[in-house]
């Protein structure tokens, strides 16, 4: 018998030198690991560029790796060494095209960021959006309040039922936190980011209910002043300088339809959401200046896709003459099959799907609302955009990007986890797994990167690597490998090469080489 030994050819190699530059995590904490940043010192990440023949991987574990460098050589296929899991990139099969990834920049996340010295500020920044961080080129932002405010408030609150918006500003928290954030995140990247803009509640007197919350919808008279209400936010911001990239069709309509929540919401029926896209929304972004706004539909859980997207679209066609993309919300994907995805982005192939808001520590079940160095939230991130990105997805916004160890502040007690946790007392702030979970993702696949098929070729007993991988503008190939078990070998076969990975228990790794083998 032919005894068949997997040999595995991890060479570190030289020009992985420049890892030397980059600042290791502060380690806190044991088995539940967060790095700490203060004035003085934060982590960082450069990307290595590779060199043809070459890999370059990234490496987070639970056992507290953060962004490891390792990489070695490409070597000739070789179909006699048995390594287990085989993943065969099959670059010619290409799929959707990304857009990018990032997190909300709240009240919460503004008032935060405010309240750390300057230098923590500017780590945070960095942290997510700068080329030694995250590369972050994604931003959602609240059109006046969420729960994620320390009250509830809307634009125009007062003259009441003022159809024409007279008085129509922007509010504190734009000018003290929401807009000195957004800035300073621009300036710290060359790249563009791309604004998603969504509004929770209009002003009471819009809404039958005439509340922030409970079970409303928009009052018929008010269907073109809250279109108007849209494109004077838009306006807004461009004068101050910060380009609205799309607008969402009101955050989670079905939350206020049913009366779910407890914070700020419009409910909508699918009938009269058509209603206004077709003759109020539409129109008045596509003939404004802004016409090149996208307009996101849904901004709801995965689930309401067929059971309200799909039942609106069939009975209103025109609507999609308005609509870009398709928004869509983390809190229901446990339950929710994620074909769902895939089939509706063939039946409506020129819209694309966006998933646009996502926290852990807001299931009624954890207790925890912020749980410190957490490896189950992280690998919870992590699983849900592999299964996104395979589902033709083009891009992954975090819900707020830092909060206090409470989860707030909310001001309707929605409390919720957030990747970095400020704790301004102490003149720190900690960047939880889920930080470096999203940024194998958002540093490694920008904007233009095509996803590629990849083919899992399994012996018996050897174990599922979640997978995913993209052509990047780069010129090359990225490969994001979760590993939810054991340590377990991994040979990824590219053309006539290879490369043999021993992935570390419960790790996510990122690969990269050129696309030229
Ligand atoms: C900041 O963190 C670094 C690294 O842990 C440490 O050496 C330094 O003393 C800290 N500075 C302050 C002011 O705590
Ligand atoms: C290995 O490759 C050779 C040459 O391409 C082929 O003939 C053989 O069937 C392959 N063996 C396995 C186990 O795939
Ligand atoms: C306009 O809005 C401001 C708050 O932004 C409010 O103080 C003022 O009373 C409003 N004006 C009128 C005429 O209602
Ligand atoms: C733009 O406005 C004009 C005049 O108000 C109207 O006739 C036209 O239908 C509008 N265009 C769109 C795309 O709605």
């Amino acid at each position: 018998m032919k005894i068949l030994i997997c040999i595995s050819f991890l060479t570190l190699y030289a020009s992985l030198k420049g890892a030397l530059s980059d600042t290791v995590c502060q380690a806190r904490g044991s088995g539940a690991i967060v790095c700490v940043c203060n004035d003085t010192y934060c982590d960082t990440v450069t990307r290595e560029p590779p060199i043809i023949g070459a890999y370059n991987t990234y490496t987070t574990s639970e056992s507290g790796l953060r962004f490891s460098k390792t990489g070695g050589t490409l070597n000739p296929y070789n179909n006699l060494t048995q390594c287990g899991t085989t993943l065969v990139i099959e670059p010619s099969v290409r799929h959707q095209t990304i857009e990018g990834f990032g997190g909300a920049v709240t009240d919460a996340a503004g008032i935060h960021w405010k309240s750390l010295s300057q230098n923590l500020q500017n780590h945070l920044i960095e942290s997510y959006f700068s080329r030694n961080g995250l590369e972050y080129n994604m931003i959602r932002v609240p059109i006046g309040g969420s729960d994620f405010s320390t009250h509830p408030y809307a634009y125009n609150e007062f003259p009441e039922n003022d159809a024409t918006l007279s008085n129509f500003t922007l509010a504190k928290e734009d000018y003290q936190y929401k807009i000195p954030l957004i800035k300073s995140a621009m300036s710290a990247t060359k790249k563009q980011i791309h604004i998603v803009a969504t509004t929770w509640s209009p002003p009471p007197w819009m809404k039958t209910n005439n509340r922030y919350s409970g079970i409303s919808r928009l009052k018929p008279e008010y269907f073109q002043t809250y279109a108007d209400y849209h494109l004077k936010f838009i306006q807004k911001y461009a004068d101050e300088g910060i380009p609205v990239w799309a607008i969402t069709t009101t955050n989670e309509p079905l939350s206020g339809m049913l009366g779910l929540d407890s914070f700020n919401t419009l409910g909508w029926t699918q009938d009269q959401m058509a209603k206004w896209i077709i003759n109020n929304l539409g129109p008045t972004i596509r003939n404004s200046t802004h016409k090149n706004t996208k307009i996101l539909a849904v901004d709801d859980q995965r689930i309401s896709i067929p059971y309200w997207f799909n039942y609106m679209v069939a009975k209103n066609p025109k609507t999609l003459d308005y609509i870009d993309g398709i928004a869509v919300h983390y809190y229901t994907d446990f339950i929710t099959p994620a074909y769902i995805l895939t089939e509706v982005s063939k039946a409506f192939p020129d819209k694309f799907i966006l998933a646009t808001e996502a926290c852990e520590g807001s299931f009624p079940w954890q207790k925890n609302k912020v749980e410190l160095g957490s490896w189950t939230r992280a690998a919870n991130y992590i699983n849900d955009i592999i299964t996104d990105l395979n589902h033709n997805v083009v891009g992954w916004i975090d819900w707020n990007l830092c909060l206090d160890v409470n989860g707030g502040p909310n001001w309707a007690k929605n409390f919720v986890d957030s990747p970095i946790i400020v704790f301004p007392e102490n003149g720190e702030f900690v960047k939880q797994p889920m930080f470096y979970a999203i940024g194998h993702f958002s540093k490694f696949i920008p904007r233009g990167s095509v996803r590629i098929k990849v083919h899992e070729r399994k012996r018996i007993f050897s174990k599922s690597i979640e997978n995913v991988a993209f052509l990047t503008p780069y010129g090359t190939i990225v490969a994001v490998l979760y590993n939810r078990g054991n340590r377990a070998s991994v040979k990824i076969k590219i053309r006539t090469k290879e490369i043999v990975l021993e992935l570390l228990a419960k790790s996510i790794s990122t690969v990269e080489f050129p696309y030229k083998t």
